[in-house]
């Protein structure tokens, strides 16, 4: 593997490295601006002399080019593998030193040798060939290298894609000796160019054998104290036992987020043939969401390869075996019942390469079959959705491929159905899982409404405003109830949307004629009453919103819209904390007001989508690192002591001391991950306090604190969040931010720059229903309905910070949530679900004195 070898690295010179000599013409300095006089006789010799040595290096290069440009010659390097059939596999064959090693590998060479000899394409430019690894079957892992003529290279490429046809020509031909080789399942790939041709590259090759019963680990070089190397490609060779195949779970991952620069890629083979790739993965993967392959047979090779640029943690896998088609692997088979459920091999984790499965679904006789899948990730490079060419499911003949967000349903119109999983010999993803049962033909949703996509769907659902189908099926033609809003284009929306500045029909007919009856009172929950009744000391709206801010400062009953002042009285004004006018006969509703407040100056923007944050816009914002793995939750500085984040970042599980302070490391500052700026303070903690009543099934007071082992100072970059008062209110629709290093998307990889969304409050009932019963008094939902926008994997203890008035006018934000669970992310109908702080204020009180 010298060629990979060359030891150099290319050390790049350091920017400030300016040639300070250069001067710049000093404009009065007119002499040197002037033209020359024409030329005399020195001049003319000098002119004879150029001009001869012109016309000799002229006719040089006309030589070099006709002469000896036509053999400059590009090193081109071929991978592939192939089956020998008529040899049996022995253990020796593993080992490159052996003899029996070398005699195959010997006459493996020699037969690539004639093949290639045989089309004129390759003979002539052919180098030699080595192979570099045996495996069960017995298969040969073989490196070919050709010197090409520039120009010829696609000529030579293409013979060797049709490697496998060379080979069938070949052995088709009489004359062969008595003992030659018999190639079968011949493939061949061109080596990338980054292997060949880049001097910077260093170069690590680790070969593995795993036992039964034994777990290996691999680790980017330095791991876990230092990051991993630049410039550098890194190879391990896996191998398993006979009737095996591999089994690499990662439990760190942390690159660069960007593929072209660093990235792991997999292979269900012993090189990296192209056509054999299973998986090419980079970025940061929380410990949380496991990253766990199969290969297809004992064989798997794990490269990293990694650029000049970046300073990331790396990686760590465990290596076992696992027998084939043994736990996990095990698909397909006959299902009869008028229920049932099944999915891919290694679900929700990737199946392996080089699968089929199927099974045979049988209900009573009569009836239909509904099947429906959950979870659909089948995204191959290069499949289209329609074709299914590669991976792919298939329900009777109709095929299914590619990645579906929300369910997707099949109906088969008998009580047999076959369905086969096919995934092709490269690139794996999640795979699916899905349930099937019994319909009736007549009435396939008895006491449900049927979807145009063929789901089932409670008719409570139907025209309420919700997309609860995915295809908006269930809210088209409909009558629209009382408590909802009928829009002009036939949708029905919850009257809570109506004129809260949103295009929530898409026609904005909710959006039009908005606030009351000239002699109205536009109430906090819309509804509208006679402006005389605001402020007669009885609730009109419902809410008692038409008694709030009536002037009166004081003097009003205490309940559970009222503002308690430090003095214990009362007052009937909403949020009045720290909105800049005294309230309170005592002035308490402006103490404790250096908070929530940006000291850098943002150009207001809507956000549609998560988008990167600027730097200190979100300053209370806090990345919670575990040591040694990186981030692995948010939190929110809250005073120069104590932070506020989830209690379920906080719990131990088998490897990790969650709930130790010295587990973690507080990154207050951050705005891009692993990039040490003067704005990033790292401080390690005094304790951890994760709420007394935390539920670990139900997520119910998701909330912890945690002390700082020192004050930390405030800057442009770190400020507190305001917290919000036990009464605070933020009502529903109110648009709110979401911020975290969290994945991007449901399943994806963290990111490394802040990410900024804004989102929208939902009403407890409404969400309740959505979240099927699961949401307490403690948790508050918010999100965008349809999709698209949330929270996910690694932002939970993060804020969802509130701002009272635009930040332009003086508005402070106030912590309104912490980040703590939801179903998958960005879903239709799935909002996040963050605690209430508001119903903490006490706890948080008692235990910070903030
Ligand atoms: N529990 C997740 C975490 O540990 C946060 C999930 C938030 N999910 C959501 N869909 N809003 O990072």
């Amino acid at each position: 593997m010298d060629y990979m070898d060359s030891g150099m690295r290319y050390t790049p010179k350091p920017d400030k490295d300016w040639d300070t000599s250069v001067q710049f013409l000093p404009a009065s300095d007119t002499k040197k601006l002037e033209k020359k006089k024409g030329p005399g006789r020195i001049g003319a010799v000098v002119g004879v002399v150029v001009f001869a040595a012109v016309l000799s290096l002229m006719t040089g290069l006309l030589v070099w080019h006709f002469h000896y440009r036509k053999d400059v010659r590009e090193k081109r390097m071929y991978t592939g593998s192939m089956r020998i059939t008529n040899q049996v596999f022995e253990q020796a064959y593993e080992n490159s030193n052996s003899t029996e090693f070398k005699a195959l590998a010997k006459q493996v060479a020699e037969q690539l040798k004639t093949i290639y000899s045989k089309t004129p394409q390759l003979a002539k430019y052919y180098v030699g060939s080595t192979v570099e690894a045996f495996s069960e079957g017995v298969v040969a892992y073989y490196l070919s290298e050709f010197k090409v003529p520039v120009g010829q290279a696609a000529a030579v490429d293409s013979a060797m894609a049709s490697m496998d046809k060379l080979v069938d020509k070949a052995q088709r031909t009489a004359h062969r000796p008595g003992n030659a080789l018999v190639f079968e399942d011949v493939v061949s790939s061109g080596v990338s160019s980054v292997f060949i041709s880049c001097f910077t590259i260093y170069f690590y090759d680790y070969t593995q054998h795993t036992r039964a019963n034994h777990i290996g680990t691999i680790t980017s070089p330095g791991f876990p104290n230092t990051p991993y190397p630049p410039n550098t490609y890194i190879q391990w060779q896996l191998r398993a036992d006979p009737g095996y195949v591999i089994k690499l779970d990662f439990d760190t991952f942390n690159l660069e987020e960007d593929c072209k620069n660093d990235f792991v890629k997999l292979y269900d083979s012993l090189v990296a043939i192209e056509s054999r790739a299973m998986e090419e993965i980079c970025g940061y993967y929380s410990p949380s969401d496991p990253l766990s392959f199969l290969s297809s047979r004992n064989v798997m090779l794990v490269t990293l390869v990694t650029s000049e640029k970046g300073n990331y943690p790396g990686i760590r896998a465990h290596v076992s075996q696992v027998q084939k088609g043994g736990a996990g692997m095990k698909c397909g088979g006959k299902i009869i019942g008028p229920q049932g459920a099944f999915m891919s091999p290694n679900f929700p984790n990737y199946y392996p390469p080089n699968t089929e499965c199927e099974w045979k679904i049988e209900v009573p006789a009569g009836k239909w079959i509904s099947v429906i899948f959950s979870k659909f990730l089948l995204f191959e490079p290069g499949q289209n959705g329609k074709d299914c060419t590669k991976d792919y499911v298939a329900v009777n003949s109709k095929k299914l491929c590619g990645e579906k967000v929300g369910q997707v349903a099949e109906t088969v119109s008998s009580n047999v159905a076959t369905i086969r999983f096919v995934s092709d010999r490269s690139f794996v993803d999640r795979g699916f899982n899905a349930t099937f049962k019994a319909i009736d033909s007549l009435d396939p949703c008895p006491k449900m409404f049927q979807c145009k996509n063929q789901l089932c769907m409670d008719l409570k659902l139907k025209c309420d405003g919700w997309n609860d189908c995915g295809d908006m099926s269930d809210e088209l033609n409909c009558k629209c109830n009382e408590s909802d809003l009928q829009c002009k284009n036939g949708l029905c929306k919850p009257m809570f949307w109506q004129c809260d500045g949103v295009n929530d029909c898409g026609d904005n007919t909710d959006e039009l004629n908005c606030g009351c009856k000239a002699d109205q009172f536009l109430c906090l929950n819309s509804a509208c009453v006679l402006k005389k009744k605001r402020c007669d000391g009885r609730d009109d709206c419902g809410d008692g919103s038409d008694e709030l801010d009536c002037g009166r400062t004081t003097s009003t009953p205490c309940n559970d819209v009222t503002y308690k002042c430090k003095n214990q009285m009362c007052i009937n004004k909403q949020n009045p904390e720290c909105d800049g006018t005294t309230d309170c006969a005592d002035g308490s509703d402006e103490e404790n007001c250096d908070c929530g407040q940006r000291l850098l100056r943002f150009k207001g923007s809507r956000i549609v989508g998560g988008q990167e944050a600027e730097q200190g816009e979100f300053p209370w914002q806090v990345s919670l690192h575990v040591k040694a793995y990186g981030h692995v939750c948010g939190a929110s500085v809250i005073s120069r002591r104590w932070l506020v984040t989830a209690a379920h970042c906080v719990q131990d599980d088998g490897k990790i001391k969650f709930s130790q302070p010295r587990t973690w490391e507080a990154h207050l500052g951050v705005h891009t991950q692993r990039m040490p700026g003067k704005a990033v303070v790292k401080l390690g903690l005094k304790q951890v306090i994760p709420h007394p009543y935390y539920n670990a099934y139900t997520y119910d007071n998701d909330i912890a604190l945690m002390e700082l082992a020192s004050d930390v100072a405030f800057s442009d970059y770190i400020q507190p969040i305001c917290l919000p008062a036990a009464q605070h209110v933020f009502p529903s629709g109110t648009t709110v931010s979401i911020t975290g290093w969290g994945a991007t998307r449901e399943g994806g990889s963290a990111a490394s720059v802040l990410q900024k969304a804004q989102v929208r409050i939902i009403n407890g009932t409404v969400c309740n229903r959505l979240m099927s019963n699961q949401i307490t008094s403690r948790m508050l939902c918010a999100g965008i309905l349809s999709g698209g926008v949330d929270a996910c994997q690694g932002d939970s203890g993060g804020p969802l910070s509130s701002l009272a008035s635009p930040a332009s006018e003086g508005g402070r934000s106030f912590l309104a949530g912490v980040v703590s669970w939801g179903d998958g992310c960005a879903r239709r109908n799935k909002p996040g679900i963050y605690s209430t702080v508001t119903k903490f204020r006490g706890w948080i009180k008692e235990k910070t004195g903030v």
